[in-house]
């Protein structure tokens, strides 16, 4: 069955023979990173599937990807994960450290068909932090340097295609574009997902990224796209601070940081425009080393690490009858298993309840490892995607996508 993306169709590799050719596939590798390295491989585990399909059809497999954003501390080198890719797909894959100089472009060359080369990360050069239209980018100094040296070019990087930078929008109008494996079933459970037959639909939000969380917010309330809206974790807290929640200095400041002032401000005209966000009723506060349960309107005191009870029970309700669920974030700080129960129960609420759950993100897999085998079997996807998940169902075009639907129009690949 071709994939089929909002109107257009998007090649896949079944429509390509690529023995012999060299391609250059950009997958996304961007995990957690601790002091000692890296601390989740789950996309690693994942992209070296990918890999080995391209190995195994015998194409010399050339391998991007970005990680981290510049001057944060997980921007990184690959290096760890060209091992661990090895590790995981059983090809051979080499490490470049350089993206586009010389080296990088003298080992491109020389890659053998069934081998493997991993570039450093893409975000080293400029232009893959820049968002500019796919044509704009294929003319770019990335685009024209790698582009001619590679027959094909594959985005398996569904969790990256919200981003219009370099390696994921440019290179599909240079060269023949197909979209890979893991892309390939994201668009197939997302596309069932947004189908407008499916409602009511509900949004489970929470985690750290508070500057994505508010944009998707906004476009989901302004859009009407979904029903309903449960924020967790630390979007909870945000859109609680945006309503007007007084909370202590601690949790007040560790919220403005995150957010930064225009979330804050884009928060708080969500609030003001009436737009329905909801926001938990309590949280697990730990203070001095003990634990107790704190109504959302009282957290002067202690950090809040989990949603409560009284949480749980209110967005059970809401969970109830939904055609679609999505979860994505967690609702607590699930790293120390203390914190992990919100997001544990919220997870079984919406298998329970929901017709059709999709998880967005790599910690939901920790979260799996603590459900009742019969409620795993109910889990509808796992989304590799956080931004890129809720960009799509909320019906907002992922510039990644729309470069391979233009690439397979441009190429005659299907
Ligand atoms: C993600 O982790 O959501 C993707 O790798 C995209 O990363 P970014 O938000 O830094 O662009």
């Amino acid at each position: 069955m071709p994939l089929t993306y909002m109107g257009g169709k998007i090649a896949t590799l079944d429509d390509a023979s690529l023995s012999g050719r060299k391609v250059l596939v950009r997958v996304d590798l961007n995990s957690p990173i601790g002091p000692a390295g890296i601390i989740d491989d789950s996309r690693i585990i994942e992209a070296a599937g990918s890999i080995r399909e391209l190995a195994d059809s015998g194409a010399s497999v050339v391998i991007m990807s970005h990680q981290g954003r510049p001057l944060e501390n997980d921007f990184v080198s690959l290096e760890e994960h060209s091992r661990l890719l090895e590790k995981y797909s059983g090809v051979r894959v080499d490490f470049v450290m350089d993206v586009i100089g010389p080296e990088a472009l003298r080992r491109i060359r020389e890659v053998k068909p069934g081998d493997a080369l991993l570039l450093d990360n893409t975000r080293l050069v400029s232009e893959d932090y820049i968002e500019a239209p796919g044509k704009k980018h294929a003319e770019g100094v990335m685009v024209s340097r790698l582009a001619p040296l590679v027959d094909y070019y594959v985005n398996d990087a569904f969790s990256a295609s919200h981003r219009s930078h370099a390696s994921i929008v440019g290179f599909p109008y240079r060269i023949p574009g197909l979209g890979g494996r893991i892309l390939e079933r994201e668009v197939r459970a997302l596309n069932k997902a947004v189908s407008e037959d499916e409602r009511p639909k509900v949004v489970v939000l929470g985690g750290a990224k508070l500057k994505d969380a508010v944009k998707i917010v906004d476009f989901l309330t302004a859009k009407g796209v979904v029903d309903e809206i449960l924020t967790t974790g630390l979007v909870g807290l945000l859109f609680l601070y945006a309503k007007g929640y007084k909370m202590s200095r601690k949790v007040e400041d560790l919220v403005r940081s995150k957010a930064g002032e225009e979330a804050l401000r884009k928060a708080r005209r969500i609030v003001e425009e009436g737009r329905r966000v909801r926001t938990p009723l309590d949280f697990v506060v730990e203070r001095d080393g003990s634990l107790y349960v704190s109504p959302a309107e009282d957290i002067e005191v202690g950090i809040p690490k989990d949603v409560g009870p009284s949480t749980v029970e209110y967005y059970r309700s809401k969970l109830k009858g939904a055609r679609v669920a999505v979860l994505r974030g967690p609702a607590g700080v699930i790293e120390d298993p203390r914190f992990r129960r919100g997001t544990v129960e919220l997870a079984k609420a919406a298998l329970e309840l929901s017709h059709y759950v999709i998880f967005g993100g790599g910690h939901f897999r920790v979260i799996l490892g603590e459900l009742p085998i019969e409620l795993r079997e109910r889990v509808g996807h796992i989304s590799t995607g956080g931004g890129a998940l809720l960009y799509f169902l909320s019906g907002r075009s992922l510039p990644g996508l729309e470069a391979l639907v233009d690439s397979a129009r441009i190429f005659n690949l299907v």
